[in-house]
């Protein structure tokens, strides 16, 4: 795991996070400020605007964008330059406080599409993946 967290450190991999909303998107930014990072969404509107420095929620203003190493995507083959990912998917609840979790399935056939020998991946918040 050291060697996975230098390898990411010296910026000879990337961390990826998949889902750029509420929770994702400031994610991504605090890594990027330190690592390298690729930012997926499967919303390419989002992802233009994010690539303007605007962030779709309205909740991050554009100089939170500054100082980061960040490549924005809606393209899967973009994941391809990370080892470690973060999954931050809407899940949803209904009437029964059950969570729908196909957007999650729908996130780690997209990172298990892509994922190599050694890749580690988590989801956010509710448990590890790896
Ligand atoms: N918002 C909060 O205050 C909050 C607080 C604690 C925990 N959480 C949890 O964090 C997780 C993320 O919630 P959020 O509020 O950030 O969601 P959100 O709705 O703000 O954003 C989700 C983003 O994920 C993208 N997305 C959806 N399906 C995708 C897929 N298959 N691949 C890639 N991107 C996809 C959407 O386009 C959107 O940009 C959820 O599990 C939520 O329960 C949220």
């Amino acid at each position: 795991m050291l060697e996975k967290y230098t390898e990411l450190k010296d910026k000879h991999t990337a961390i990826a996070v998949i889902g750029l909303g509420y929770v994702g998107l400031p994610l991504a930014l605090a890594f990027a400020k330190k690592l390298k990072v690729i930012g997926f969404d499967i919303n390419a509107e989002r992802v233009e605007k994010m690539r303007n420095h605007i962030d779709p929620s309205n909740e991050l203003s554009k100089e939170e964008f500054n100082d980061c190493d960040i490549q924005f995507s809606s393209d899967i083959q973009a994941l391809k330059a990370s080892t470690f990912y973060v999954i931050a998917v809407p899940t949803p609840i209904d009437d029964s406080n059950l969570p729908d979790l196909k957007p999650l399935l729908a996130a780690t056939k997209t990172v298990g599409s892509t994922l190599k020998k050694g890749d580690s991946s988590m989801n956010f918040p509710l448990f590890s993946i790896s």
